[in-house]
Parts: structure tokens; sequence; C-alpha cells
């Protein structure tokens, strides 16, 4: 089967219904949110601090909501209105931005403390768009040099993409390292036709003297324990769901997030009073 970023420009491959398909696959569900941890894992996030995430081609949010339930902020950007759609219907926590990652950010220089992206970068290796722009390496240099200015430092990016070659992961590499980015490439199960999985790690900063961690090897992923994971979540939001129930974050979360925002000096956040993070009855 031919390759979706072959058969059309993203936007148009991801139209309403592809978007509600593509959201709705359960198998789809699992693989995005095992590559959505391990992007978290090669992160490496200092623990228990608050962090604002990018998430680049953020889609319907099924990365999104892993980082919501990791307790972080996030903003998402995404080229395919059906996909925004999607994540809004679906009541991600994360701001979400109709943008073209070819054309580069406009973000305020070091706005987050990280970015991830899971499954997109194959789409810029791509001239077909039907965006009046220019060559690949043209968008993917507009791209990195950006996502490099609208990181912190020191910070990481995380980006997980299905490269056809070793050719193209050898061009994304350089064009990201020409941006000012340190780090390199993490391939997880090599040896694996199924579960080998190619990670872009890259370092603002002085992160960019660490090594590039080590991918997994050997052993293929335990399937089982990550479907249970994942059955589980499934169980809780299906629950969720039919007792009509909305998301209620706990107190500690609401608390980072308000922190995160006065921090940032966001005015008009409310005080914490003893009902934060508590369900509050319905008024009519
Ligand atoms: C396979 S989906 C992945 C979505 C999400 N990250 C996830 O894990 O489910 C690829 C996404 O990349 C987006 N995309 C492709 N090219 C893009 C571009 N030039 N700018 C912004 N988003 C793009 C598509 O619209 C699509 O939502």
């Amino acid at each position: 089967m031919s390759r979706p970023e072959l058969i059309a420009p993203p936007e148009i491959y991801y139209g309403d219904t592809e978007a509600k398909k593509y959201t709705n696959n359960t198998r789809i569900q699992q693989i995005q949110a095992e590559m959505t941890y391990r992007a978290l894992e090669l992160l490496n996030l200092p623990p228990d601090e608050p962090a604002f995430l990018l998430d680049i081609g953020c889609g319907s949010g099924l990365s999104g909501e892993i980082l919501d339930e990791e307790g972080y902020l996030w903003a998402g950007v995404d080229i395919a209105p059906s996909m925004l759609e999607v994540a809004l219907e679906r009541e991600v926590e994360g701001d979400l931005f109709l943008h073209d990652i070819g054309q580069g950010f406009g973000f305020r220089p070091g706005s987050f403390d990280g970015a991830i992206s899971i499954s997109v970068l194959q789409w810029l290796l791509n001239a077909e768009t039907s965006h009046p722009t220019s060559s690949p390496p043209h968008r993917l240099n507009r791209f990195f040099t950006t996502l490099h200015a609208a990181l912190r430092n020191p910070a990481r990016a995380v980006l997980q993409f299905y490269p056809t070659s070793d050719d193209q992961v050898q061009l994304i590499t350089q064009i990201a390292q020409r941006a000012g980015f340190g780090g390199g490439v993490v391939v997880d199960y090599p040896n694996s036709k199924k579960a080998r999985k190619v990670f872009l790690v890259l370092y603002v900063g002085d992160g960019g003297a660490a090594q590039v961690p080590r991918g997994l090897e050997n052993e293929e992923p335990n399937e089982a324990e990550g479907r249970v994971k994942f059955e589980k979540r499934r169980e809780r939001e299906k629950r969720r769901e039919k007792s009509g129930k909305t998301k209620v974050r706990d107190r500690d979360w609401i608390l980072k997030k308000k922190d995160l925002y006065r921090r940032r000096g966001k005015e008009d956040v409310p005080h914490d009073s003893k009902y934060t993070g508590r369900k509050r009855k319905a008024v009519f």
C-alpha cells in the first residue's frame, strides 16, 4: 500500500473522513501512544517540574492526550483543519494552531521547554504540497531554524518519523545540525521490520555535548504489556463517557498548571482556593 504522504498533501489526505477513521482506529491509537511515551522518555525532562511542550503535527490529539495524561502543558500545531477539529471535539487540553510547519514557526524565542513530533516529519520530505512553497530542504531548513529559536536553552526536541532511506535520515540530520541543534538519530529495534522506529533526538544548548541515548535493542516491545496499559486507559475513558463526567484534574495538576501560567506572566489566573481541583456542581 502506498504511503499516505505519497497520496496527497496532508491537509487533503486528512480530510473529515480520514481524520475520524485515523483517530478511531484502536491499533493506531495504541502505536501513537507507545511512540509518545518513548519520545517523552527520550526528552528526559526533569521529573516533577511543570513543562510547556510543543506537539508538532499534533493531528487529532492522539499524542497530545498522552501529554495531558502525563500532566504537561502543551501547544499543538497542524496543517489539517479536519484533524484539529477532531482534536477539539475530543477536548484535548493543549492550545491548537492551524499552521504549516514547513513555513517555520513564529513563536516567541525560548517559549517551549521541549518539543515532540510523532509520525510527521516524513511529510516534509515531499515536495508535493498545495502550498506555493519551495523544495523539501528549504522547508526543512525553515522548520528546524525556527524550532531551534522557539525552544529554551537547554532543551530537547524528539521527533519520530518514517524515513524511506538512509539518505533521508542524513538530509534531515544535516539540516537540523546546520540550524544549530546537537544530537542525532536513535533507532529502536533496528533489526525488526515491524517494531523498528526512528527518532531524531535534538539538543539545544548545553545538551548538545551530551551523547545521544542508545536505541532499544534485541527484544521486541512487550506488546501484551502495552496492550494492557492501553486497554485500561480505554476502559477508564469509556466509563467516564458513560457517566457523562468530563475530565476532573487533581489538585496538584491544577496548581502546577496555574503556577506555570503565573511564571509565564499570564494575567487573570484564578486564585488557588479550597475548591481548586474539586468538581463543581452545575448551577442552572
Ligand atoms: C500520522 S498524523 C500524526 C498525528 C499525531 N502526531 C498523532 O500521533 O496521532 C501526521 C500529522 O502530521 C500533520 N502534518 C503533515 N504535514 C504537516 C505540515 N507541513 N505542517 C503541519 N502539520 C503537518 C498531518 O496533518 C497529520 O495530522
